[in-house]
């Protein structure tokens, strides 16, 4: 396995594949790497044949008030575990490799997708996400390229951003990878103390309340936030961001459970910010 962190040093390695016919899969990742994205990398590994991961924090995607700085790192970690699965590639560039001047070009999402759920509490984010998402499709030239379903939002804007711009990749998307007790993986919740970890636990306890109701007929979205929100208000330290159960596709809100449903949430347990979802096909 290659460590890399200069775009032209990347680039030779990648048109060599190329010449010899080799599909080539990105998982672009921000590092300090758990089971949730060693799972991206094994489906790139059996859909692709050159796995390419990228480990950047990106600063342009974080707001002035959020966690850049404190972001956990470890890169010596992250390349054991992709040299584990099977790894060809890690790309680990310098912000100054990736940002080398004030940037004047953005790739944005200017639609309500973007202004809703995260969005509507990050400003700025999508924009970061994408434009950084798009610099590493050209930069890669990936056949595929894997992302997470518990940044649901994410995986909806980066599919319009590639089908609005022609870009010539597919996207796939893959399962949340939980802890044996619920709780979806996250490099944040190294964050949480012993008791906020125990706390943190009513965002998949809640997902599970929810769908046992749609389970037994429930289609209305607000009957089912309200128990949701009871849920997670069982824990002392939980502040709501939102609940939200919208159209999967668009992820406009739903007056009546049909077709396909997101139920999507934030939660900040301390200071840290959480965030799961439940997505469900429902007849129409
Ligand atoms: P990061 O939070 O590091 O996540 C990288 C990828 O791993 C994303 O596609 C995310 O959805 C996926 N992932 C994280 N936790 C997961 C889990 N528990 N189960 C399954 N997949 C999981 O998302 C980002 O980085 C950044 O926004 C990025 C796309 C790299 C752009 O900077």
């Amino acid at each position: 396995m290659m460590i890399i962190n200069s775009i032209d040093k990347l680039r030779d390695v990648l048109d060599a594949q190329r010449a010899n016919h080799k599909t080539i899969g990105l998982v672009p990742t921000m590092g300090f790497l758990h089971q949730g994205h060693l799972s991206l990398m094994q489906c790139a590994k059996r859909d692709t044949d050159f796995v390419v991961v990228s480990i950047f924090v990106n600063p342009t995607q974080f707001g002035p008030n959020e966690d850049f700085e404190a972001y956990p790192r470890d890169l010596k970690r992250d390349a054991e575990r992709c040299d584990s699965v099977g790894v060809d590639v890690i790309f680990a560039p310098e912000v100054s490799e990736m940002y080398p001047e004030q940037a004047s070009t953005f790739v944005s999402c200017e639609g309500a997708i973007t202004r809703t759920l995260c969005g509507a509490s990050r400003p700025g984010h999508f924009k970061g996400v994408t434009t950084v998402v798009a610099k590493l499709f050209n930069i890669v030239q990936p056949d595929k390229a894997f992302f997470g379903q518990k940044d649901a939002q994410q995986v909806v804007i980066i599919e319009k951003m590639v089908r609005e711009l022609n870009m010539r990749l597919q996207i796939v998307p893959c399962p949340i990878v939980r802890e044996a007790d619920g709780l979806a993986m996250s490099s944040r919740n190294t964050y949480l103390s012993e008791t906020a970890r125990k706390e943190a636990l009513v965002l998949s306890q809640s997902l599970a309340e929810a769908n046992r109701l749609i389970q037994s007929g429930e289609r209305d979205p607000e009957a089912i936030i309200n128990v949701m929100r009871k849920t997670i208000e069982t824990a002392p330290s939980a502040q709501i961001d939102y609940i939200q159960i919208v159209d999967g596709r668009n992820l406009e809100d739903l007056k009546t459970l049909k077709g396909e449903v997101l139920i999507a949430l934030a939660v900040k347990i301390d200071q840290t910010r959480l965030i799961d979802n439940l997505r469900l096909t429902l007849p129409a």
